[in-house]
């Protein structure tokens, strides 16, 4: 039997009664009578998003904010918002005299219930809206809390996009916009949708801490001071990886976790102190095993969420061959433009620029293209490939094919005809093309020929607006190492990640040249995961320590607990991590990640809204046997 409520029957009654008299007795008598019967017992019937013409005439309680208000006098329109969209609200002393009365006194959002009759709008009907079949006729009306006049209109207007700062302070009004909500409708179901994914592909989701042990090397890290113990620190982690490698070690076979991660790096759009990964290992593993259930759960994003179909099978692409064709581990595979070297065909071209240039590297534009660069447009990509965030080129060399086959330009002034003829085959270059050349060490002529192309992709709109909106990518077999400002090698995944087995043997002789079991995942030009197969053989890993001048106690130091727990029958193993926060930026077409985080930092990695960081106190500081130093001046 169902338990009798006050609420359970003003409920009952509020459904049955008369609307009108029920509303003037609640009124009449007090707050407690009027919470009892308030509309908020009742319940409500739909969400604002819901209501269609096949709802018609039917009586339906809606809760939301006022978004908009139109008073014509003897009606007033409301827009009522809530999470799933916008329904029209009608009021009118017709339809009820009280319900008409307070609506005169709403204010954009404020919080509020009403009942009414769902109407047709026939030939009125509002095509804009997904609800604008419809309206409510409101017969009464509950107002749950006032809203003192918001710092911004809460609407999806791009003159916000200007006031981010305002936006991140109020963050609860921005997240109330409907672009905001629609972003985190899709975040959470990309939670729901993984979870399922990878439990039904057999891995347990497993929780790692967040206060770990510093280990120096990979992303600088948070401090966490120890009061239990003074003087010492934790650190936060920058991600699971070690913890996930013992996972393995303790026979978990397959584990996954959505976890959060924290660096403290500079920040740029698509990068955020603390971000999300989707973190994934595997035992037994080979790559192609570890890209598996990967792509499957795309597929199941982008099905699920857009209702898009992706490919059977990504792309795979080797490191080198996606630096050669596009000076990019991050390719945007969506258009052409790619890069032609041809250092070998200018070795002796006659024109100083490219002469005993270490790289020489071009794009042909084709002419359909080229004919957006006009002379002024190519001097201000010359300003561009010359910023240091371009790469900081030292000029940038061109010249147009005219349709007699005649060349201008600084190359054509100065380039050999043979030359000019070889280079021409060699870029497949024709009349009424543009090639674009920058020569100089083989890394800045492959980074400020990358910027180049992305930089041209959108200034000439070479993007086919009907082709393939999608361009998953694996970039496979990344360089094993990286030389430092100070020529050392240093791990370029991390110190764990194995080398292809046949470059083994060139781990001290030839650091340089190995190249590692390593990939990244790349969709339209942003890399949205990465991972790697492990070292799980001690002889392999002492190479490796070698390789980055590591000495055996260094080592010891550093990962003891890891190597230890590998003395222990580890299982060959692999995994990978996908950045949450950035699959959810390009599944919402958001523009940074901050749009998809729902707390994010500034670019100055602060909170606006509770304005962290903060100073802390003496006393605190004392109980961690901290003390404060003076800070620096502007000037040091
Ligand atoms: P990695 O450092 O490549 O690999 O990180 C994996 C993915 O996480 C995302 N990402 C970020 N997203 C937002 N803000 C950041 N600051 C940020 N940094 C990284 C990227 C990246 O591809 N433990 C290894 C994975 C492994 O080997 O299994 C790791 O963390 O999308
Ligand atoms: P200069 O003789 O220095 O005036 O250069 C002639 C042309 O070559 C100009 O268009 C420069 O922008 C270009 N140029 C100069 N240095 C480079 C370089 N390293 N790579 C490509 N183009 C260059």
């Amino acid at each position: 039997m169902p338990i009798e409520t006050p609420g359970r029957r003003a409920s009952e009654q509020a459904h049955a009664g008369d609307t009108q008299a029920g509303f003037a007795l609640r009124r009449r008598s007090g707050w407690l009578t009027l919470r009892d019967m308030s509309l908020l017992e009742v319940g409500r019937t739909h969400s604002c998003g819901e209501l269609r013409r096949d709802n018609a005439d039917a009586s339906v309680v809606l809760f939301g904010w006022v978004h908009r208000r139109r008073d014509l006098g003897a009606r007033i329109f409301i827009q009522l918002r809530d999470r799933d969209g916008i329904t029209q609200l009608d009021f009118a002393e017709e339809l009820g005299e009280e319900a008409y009365k307070l609506a005169e006194t709403l204010r954009h959002e404020d919080c509020i219930a009403v009942r009414g009759k769902v109407a047709d709008r026939g030939e009125n009907a509002n095509k804009e809206m997904a609800t604008g079949e419809i309206e409510v006729k409101v017969s009464e009306v509950e107002v749950f809390s006032k809203s003192q006049t918001p710092p911004f209109v809460v609407a999806d207007d791009e003159r916000l996009d200007a006031q981010e700062n305002l936006r991140l302070k109020y963050r609860y009004l921005d997240l109330r916009r409907p672009v905001m909500q629609r972003n985190f409708r899709v975040r959470s179901q990309i939670g729901y949708l993984t979870r399922k994914s990878l439990a039904e592909a057999g891995f347990y989701e497993l929780e790692t801490p967040y206060m770990v042990k510093y280990t120096p090397g990979g992303a600088r890290n948070f401090l966490v001071p120890s009061r239990l113990h003074p003087g010492q620190f934790y650190a936060l982690a920058e991600s699971p990886q070690i913890y996930k490698q013992l996972f393995m070690v303790s026979g978990f076979d397959k584990y996954f976790q959505i976890t959060r991660c924290f660096r403290d790096e500079d920040l740029r759009n698509d990068r955020q102190p603390e971000f999300t990964q989707i973190d994934v290992e595997m035992s037994f593993a080979t790559p192609e095993r570890i890209f598996e259930p990967m792509e499957a759960l795309m597929r199941t994003l982008w099905k699920e969420i857009l209702d898009v179909d992706l490919e059977d099978s990504f792309l795979r692409m080797s490191w080198d061959e996606a630096m050669a064709r596009y000076g990019s581990d991050k390719p945007d595979i969506r258009f052409g433009l790619e890069l032609n070297n041809v250092t070998e065909h200018v070795r002796d071209s006659g024109f100083k620029v490219f002469d005993g240039a270490e790289c020489v590297s071009g794009l042909c534009v084709p002419a359909d293209k080229a004919k957006g660069l006009s002379r002024g447009v190519i001097d201000k990509l010359t300003e561009f490939v010359k910023q240091r965030e371009s790469g900081g080129a030292k000029g940038l060399a061109w010249t147009r094919i005219g349709d007699d086959g005649s060349w201008s330009g600084a190359v054509g002034k100065n380039v050999k005809p043979e030359v000019q003829k070889a280079l021409a085959e060699a870029m497949g270059a024709s009349p009424g093309c543009v090639l674009l050349f920058i020569a100089d060490e083989w890394h800045t002529t492959h980074t400020v020929l990358c910027n180049l192309r992305l930089h041209l992709r959108d200034k000439l709109e070479l993007l086919d607006k009907d082709a393939n909106p999608w361009r998953f990518l694996w970039v496979t077999d990344f360089p094993m190492f990286e030389q430092n400002d100070a020529g050392q090698y240093v791990a370029a995944h991390h110190p764990f990640t194995s080398p292809r087995d046949e470059h083994v043997d060139m781990l001290v002789s030839d650091p340089g040249a190995v190249r590692a079991k390593a990939y990244d995942l790349v969709l339209n030009g942003n890399e949205i995961g990465g991972g790697s197969i492990r070292i799980h053989r001690s002889d392999v890993q002492a190479k490796v320590f070698t390789a980055l001048g590591l000495t055996d106690e260094e080592a010891e130091f550093k990962f003891g607990f890891l190597l230890e727990a590998f003395k222990y029958g580890p299982p060959p193993h692999g995994g990978i991590a996908l950045g949450l926060d950035r699959v959810a930026m390009l599944m919402t077409g958001a523009e940074s990640l901050r749009d998809v985080i729902a707390f994010p930092k500034t670019q100055r990695g602060q909170d606006l809204m509770t304005s962290a960081p903060t100073v802390a106190d003496d006393p605190q500081l004392a109980e961690l046997y901290l003390t404060h130093r003076d800070l620096p001046t502007k000037d040091e």
